[in-house]
């Protein structure tokens, strides 16, 4: 079954990135606010979203659906699509192509810590790339075998890391980060979480952190870097989550989670409330 959401997955993924792309080349920029004035939607990201809703609801009427930008259907069949129909919205904004279509597939109650991921799919329109993986299949991109990197040094590792839309938590955050840059080869911030797992999951990173996103920009890209061969967790034993994602290849995730517990372990003080 897994690989049948997977081609259904991937066939969804491909229309409604095409879809987007299109709309970026005619120029369709529109956008509205979310919780600031840094935080946009646009309305391609919307129009996307009921697009992949409407594709799923077609395919398979009993499965829920949550989505980034508000879709939340309820099925029966304890299977839920998690969608983020554009991931790196400002990039798709000032037409910069790291953007993508990303849906996992889930059983049970669809958080971490809880839910049985079944398939993902990342889909890059401007590359034409799709990172895919089933929960008992290799992680693949464009159909070829992908493997995260298992023996890079943190000294010599390529990490790369966002940040919150809101000032006072990306202050928290880079002051975090000026701990980590002595530490590794360099540092990237590319601006889509699913892509930076699935650039895990390929070797094209060493690793990635990020505290507060979301399941949808990680309920595909997890799924991807774990069968890739990457260690994911939060820190100190905790699953990942909004609290932390940290995915790296093999020591490095220990090597990484030790210079990370010193700003965002359990006794360091919680993410600043706005
Ligand atoms: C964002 C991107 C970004 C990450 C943010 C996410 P969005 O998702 O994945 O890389 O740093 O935390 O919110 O808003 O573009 O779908």
């Amino acid at each position: 079954m897994n690989s049948e959401l997977l081609e259904l997955a991937e066939s969804i993924a491909v229309q409604a990135g095409e879809f987007a792309l299109a709309q970026r080349r005619a120029g369709h920029t529109a956008t509205h606010t979310k919780t600031n004035e840094l935080d946009v939607v646009t309305q391609v990201d919307r129009d996307t979203e009921a697009m992949v809703l409407s594709m799923i609801q077609q395919a398979r009427p009993h499965d829920s659906i949550m989505g980034e930008e508000g879709s939340n259907v309820q099925g029966t069949s304890g299977i839920t699509w998690v969608v983020d129909p554009i991931d790196g919205t400002v990039n798709f904004l000032y037409d910069n192509g790291q953007w993508a279509v990303s849906l996992g597939i889930v059983e049970g109650d669809p958080h971490p810590g809880t839910w049985n991921q079944l398939a993902g799919v990342v889909f890059n329109p401007t590359a034409k790339e799709v990172f895919r993986a089933t929960a008992d299949g290799p992680a693949e991109l464009n159909g070829r075998e992908i493997r995260a990197n298992l023996d890079t040094p943190l000294s010599h590792a390529l990490v790369a890391t966002g940040f919150a839309y809101e000032r006072k938590k990306s202050e928290w955050q880079a002051r975090a980060l000026a701990s980590v840059i002595p530490e590794i080869r360099d540092l990237r911030r590319m601006g889509a979480a699913s892509l930076d797992l699935c650039s895990v999951a390929s070797g094209r990173l060493d690793a990635y952190y990020e505290i507060g996103i979301k399941p949808w920009d990680y309920a595909a890209g997890s799924l991807i870097a774990a069968r890739a061969g990457a260690t994911l967790g939060g820190l100190a034993g905790a699953p990942y989550g909004e609290d932390m994602m940290l995915a790296a290849g093999g020591e490095l995730f220990h090597q990484l989670e030790h210079v990370l517990m010193d700003y965002f372990g359990p006794d360091q003080p919680t993410w600043p409330h706005q």
